[in-house]
């Protein structure tokens, strides 16, 4: 397990601006190694554009950026992250097998390596006999257990996971839950985005993101007990209208 005194990832007064438009206006976000970090927010407040930022996707406007000590892109970010985009991220005309093998080609992981992770990857994604299936034939949920594997091709110890589980059922969001808690338990950091506030609270810390940047940030219980409510939706509407002073 990895120490939770360092810091994986941090932002300081980032701003991301596209043209008039606003995306990020002075996020502030410190991230531990080893924690399960959630970011919940309204459409279009910031969290897409967050995740491409840390992955060298976006250049910042102004402000600073690190992840892993590095300013991104840097090359080694890159071996050490896996990302989870939101939107389709296969190639559909691959099979499951040659879509993790592409990945895993990506990242430079090598052969040997390649073929036991994508056993190991097809078995945990329940996808093994699929496996030569071609991705544009597989259900809208196999697809999201086929992404995540392919995040985690080339074990990342940081995961960028952007509402992994978007149109996932309920028992596969609970199957995905347990395994980002088996991943942490091996002391991956996980951020992960989510407009299932049911999901967040089982995060180490949350931190509630509007109009670019956070509102409120700290362990479930505690924003809860400081909003003084019983849910995180009541929270987060609480914070939001501010009515709540986060110190
Ligand atoms: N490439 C782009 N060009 C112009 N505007 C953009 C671009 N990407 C994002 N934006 C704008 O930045 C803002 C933040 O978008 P972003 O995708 O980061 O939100 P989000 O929090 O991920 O929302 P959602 O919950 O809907 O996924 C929005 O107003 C969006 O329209
Ligand atoms: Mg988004």
């Amino acid at each position: 397990m990895q120490s939770h005194s360092e810091t994986i990832l941090k932002t300081s007064r980032l701003v991301k601006t596209f043209g008039a438009n606003q995306a990020l206006t002075g996020l502030d976000l410190e991230i531990k190694a080893g924690e399960n970090f959630g970011l919940i927010g309204p459409n279009g407040a910031g969290k897409t554009t967050l995740m491409r930022i840390l992955v060298g996707l976006l250049r910042p406007t102004s402000g600073s950026v690190e992840v892993l000590g590095l300013k991104p892109p840097h090359p080694s970010i890159k071996s050490a992250v896996g990302y989870m985009t939101q939107g389709e991220a296969l190639y559909p005309d691959l099979t499951s097998r040659e879509n993790l093998e592409f990945f895993a080609s990506l990242y430079g992981v090598s052969r040997d390596k390649t073929r036991r992770r994508i056993d190991e990857l097809l078995d945990l994604a329940e996808l093994s006999d699929r496996r030569e299936s071609l991705a544009r034939e597989l259900s809208g949920g196999m697809k999201r257990r086929l992404s995540l594997a392919s995040s985690l091709i080339h074990e990342p110890r940081l995961l960028l996971l952007d509402e992994p589980t978007a149109g996932v059922d309920p028992e596969l969001r609970l199957a995905f839950w347990e395994h980002f808690k088996e991943l942490r338990q091996k002391g991956v950091t996980l951020l992960i985005t989510t407009h299932h506030l049911d999901e967040a609270i089982r995060c180490d810390r949350l931190g509630l993101i509007r109009n670019g940047g956070l509102i409120a940030c700290g362990r479930p219980d505690e924003l809860l007990a400081r909003a003084g409510c019983a849910t995180l939706e009541e929270a987060f509407l609480k914070f939001a209208s501010g009515r709540v002073h986060d110190e």
